[in-house]
């Protein structure tokens, strides 16, 4: 992570860092690399195009750590609105869910059983749409509540998915777990600040134990989504499923809408099936954060923006 990335990290989570950037007339121009849009209507044309150019898509409706349940209720409401728009548009075949449970109340007292009835209602209308939803993995207190309701909704639901991060010391031994029961899972490196007691710090042992992750994944009989823009585990895994003689139908390749757009065509044009995240809503600003925390060229990027225009 850039020497940056921890105070952004930092930054995501307070709200007068909130205020004063999204108040920042330049900052929209910013969010639009990385955001389709605010309103359910800019999402699906995104879609539509994106799946014109041979992509599938997962949509994100921006928002998380919602603090009272009525909030938990809108993020509910506003997938079941998603899962009717895919339905009435055909979508499903190229376009699933992704939805992080703290932004259906997972961080509320009794917060993991209002979320699994919150997120319930979403994954059956998914379902309904010929499609379904993937459960994106938020910071370390969470992965035990969410890999319980991801066993939860897999009972009737079992192409629900998860995401599962490198950067956690217990991941390659979830990731043994979860493809033996023949599960969806997402492996990425990991988007939040974590003490060291939990996960690993330095790029290379992430790195190193995504291969390891990569490598159970591949070889087990889940359905393996493998979610980086690192050109050198892109390798490493179409080496990987190559060797083990992968069926192109048991795994895919996922990146972030408007990041390596270039390296999403050339995988597809392969012929690799390329999931790109496309988040969408209002709710942008931590999402965002953690993008600048990504890449400290986005950074520079934002901040000449706010220069020229000051
Ligand atoms: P790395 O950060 O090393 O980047 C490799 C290269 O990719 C960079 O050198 C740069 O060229 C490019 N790049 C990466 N990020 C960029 C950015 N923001 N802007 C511009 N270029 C960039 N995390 C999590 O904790 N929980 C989750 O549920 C998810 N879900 C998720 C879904 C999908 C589809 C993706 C692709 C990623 C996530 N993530 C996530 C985020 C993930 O944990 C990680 O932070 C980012 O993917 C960046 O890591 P890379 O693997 O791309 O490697």
């Amino acid at each position: 992570m850039p020497v940056l990335g921890p105070v952004l990290l930092a930054a995501a989570r307070s709200d007068s860092v909130r205020r004063l950037v999204s108040a920042a007339p330049v900052t929209r121009q910013v969010v639009d690399r990385f955001v389709a849009g605010e309103r359910l209507g800019q999402a699906l044309a995104t879609t539509r195009a994106l799946a014109a150019r041979g992509f599938d898509v997962t949509l994100d409706h921006l928002g998380e750590d919602v603090t009272d349940r009525a909030q938990a209720m809108r993020s509910r409401d506003a997938y079941l609105s998603l899962a009717e728009a895919l339905t009435g548009e055909r979508l499903g075949v190229r376009a699933e869910m992704s939805v992080k449970l703290s932004a259906f109340g997972q961080a509320l007292p009794g917060g993991h059983d209002i979320a699994y009835r919150n997120v319930l209602p979403v994954v059956e209308a998914a379902a309904a749409a010929g499609t379904t939803v993937t459960l994106d993995m938020e910071d370390h207190t969470t992965v035990d509540s969410t890999l319980a309701i991801l066993g939860a909704l897999r009972e009737r639901f079992p192409q629900t998915g998860a995401v599962v991060q490198s950067y956690l010391y217990r991941t390659e031994a979830d990731c043994q777990v979860l493809t033996a029961a023949g599960a969806r899972v997402r492996l990425v490196k990991g988007a939040y600040r974590e003490p060291a007691a939990v996960a690993y710090s330095g790029r290379r042992e992430v790195d190193r134990a995504y291969v390891r992750c990569l490598k159970v994944l591949l070889a087990g009989p889940g359905y393996a989504m493998v979610a980086t823009h690192d050109p050198r585990l892109l390798a490493v895994a179409q080496a990987l499923a190559a060797r083990s003689g992968r069926d192109r139908d048991a795994y895919e390749f996922q990146m972030l809408f408007g990041v390596r757009e270039a390296e999403q065509r050339r995988l597809a044009e392969q012929g690799h099936r390329v999931r790109v995240y496309v988040p969408y809503g209002t709710d942008w600003y931590a999402y965002f954060m953690r993008r600048l925390a990504e890449r400290p060229a986005n950074l520079a990027f934002f901040a000449r923006s706010l220069l020229t225009r000051s």
